[in-house]
């Protein structure tokens, strides 16, 4: 546990690099080790939770290096050169885990996927399900009618194709499916009600990979062999942005202009929303490669509320924290409908916004309804326009990467100094995270 003071700031006029994107990292990584031929991906980010994805890569005996941000895999085909039981460790990533086991379901061999504590109380039915529709030989630990890490994955002859509708708006769920499907004899259907984050699709396109979406439907057939592109440059993550955007919004007499950012509207929907709430972000030197990025000009501005739909939520899924700090600085009433997935995420994120939020005084209420005969939850957060005035106070982390970095901004526009309990896990997605906002 490291804590860390949280000096309030009063301007920031500042050009911010964030590091690559996490969530193309992690599948950039998983997919060149299955592809023929060498990739080079760069800049990859080295997090905890990317490190977790090359441990299990390294377990795998794929054959990889690191050197300046560049990070070089040997892809030899489909299969991992490994016999009888492969133990594996996805520590505290859920990407990892989840994603990976995907491609485990198709392989010659069986494999002990073990997880960090925190990880090992997060739901895995969701994926354990349609693999095991597809033929899988997949089973968690299973704990009332839910299944948790370890999993337990072993061969199977063959995998089926499948035609499957997201019963949650997971990029997860459907990246582990998709990856399977390759496997699989023939063409698999995954049908998606709500859109979410689409860099597995985006990448698999890029390595040849016979996958097509037809609106809300992907079809994904066998794939003999996934060609290396040999480069693929990963864009700025926009998660790691959102912070720095939100930051130069409260913060009176600012500008932060943040570079080669990741804008895949699957991802960066934070952007709309900000825009709707009256802030000063423009979108410069827009450039499309398998995604897009560009550089991102935000403003202090002054901001009203705004309400988030549930067809929304999953492109600013991770986003939602920092977007509570943004309302809270608001003129009125913001509502986010379809909540509910914030239980699951590294911490009950649900539960961690509402106490540190109301440690200054913001007026948030939770309530719990049902949506197509799901219980779900809506946030509302009624703004504090002189929230600024307040004093400091002491924020917990819960041990979760994006809640403390969304109380060290909300602590960055406060009157006094703060306190947060628990700054290591910022490692996870964002190590360089509290020497950047030193530098601010
Ligand atoms: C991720 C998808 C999201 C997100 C997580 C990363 C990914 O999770 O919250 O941080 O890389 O696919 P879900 O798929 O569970 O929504």
């Amino acid at each position: 546990m490291k804590n860390y003071i949280i000096k309030p700031i009063r301007s920031i006029k500042k050009e911010v690099f964030v590091p690559p994107d996490k969530s193309i990292s992690h599948r950039a990584a998983i997919i060149s080790s299955i592809a023929s031929n060498t990739t080079k991906i760069f800049p990859f980010i080295l997090s905890k939770d990317t490190h977790a994805t090359l441990n299990c890569l390294k377990n795998l005996k794929v054959d990889f290096k690191y050197k300046k941000d560049v990070l070089e895999i040997e892809g030899k085909g489909l299969y991992f050169n490994k016999k009888g039981q492969v133990l594996l460790n996805a520590f505290e990533s859920g990407t990892t885990i989840r994603i990976l086991s995907g491609v485990l379901c198709g392989q010659k061999f069986s494999t002990y996927f073990d997880a960090s504590a925190s990880l090992r109380k997060r739901p895995m039915s969701r994926i354990t399900i349609p693999l095991r529709l597809m033929g899988a030989d997949i089973k968690g630990r299973e704990k009332n009618i839910e299944e948790y890490p370890p999993l337990i994955i072993n061969p199977v002859e063959n995998l089926k194709a499948i035609e499957y509708t997201l019963p949650v708006a997971s990029a997860q769920v459907k990246s582990a499916i998709i990856l399977a499907a390759i496997f699989a004899k023939k063409a698999t259907k995954i049908y998606e009600p709500i859109l979410s984050r689409d860099h597995t699709e985006r990448l698999l396109n890029l390595f040849k990979a016979d996958l097509v979406r037809k609106n809300k439907i992907i079809i994904v057939s066998n794939t003999k062999k996934l060609i290396s592109p040999r480069k693929i440059f990963i864009p700025s993550d926009f998660s790691s942005a959102a912070f720095f955007i939100v930051l130069s919004l409260i913060t009176p007499n600012s500008y932060i202009l943040l570079k080669n950012i990741n804008i895949n509207p699957t991802r960066a929907g934070l952007l709309k929303v900000l825009k709707r709430m009256g802030a000063n972000i423009k979108i410069l030197n827009k450039k499309d490669y398998y995604e897009p990025y560009a550089d991102i000009l935000v403003k202090s501005s002054k901001l009203s509320a705004t309400v988030i739909k549930e067809d929304e939520v999953p492109t600013l899924i991770d986003e939602i924290p920092i977007f509570c700090i943004a309302a809270s600085f608001a003129k009125g009433n913001s509502i986010i409908y379809g909540a509910g997935e914030l239980k699951v995420k590294e911490s009950d994120r649900i539960t961690a916004i509402k106490s540190n939020l109301e440690k200054v005084g913001v007026d948030i209420k939770v309530e719990k309804i049902f949506i197509r005969g799901k219980e779900d939850i809506v946030l509302k957060i009624k703004g504090k326009q002189n929230l600024f005035k307040e004093n400091g106070k002491n924020f917990m982390s819960f041990s979760d990467h994006r809640i403390a970095m969304s109380m060290i901004v909300l602590a960055k526009a406060l009157n006094s100094e703060s306190l947060i309990d628990d700054i290591g896990c910022i490692n996870k997605s964002f190590p360089q995270f509290i020497n950047l906002v030193e530098t601010l």
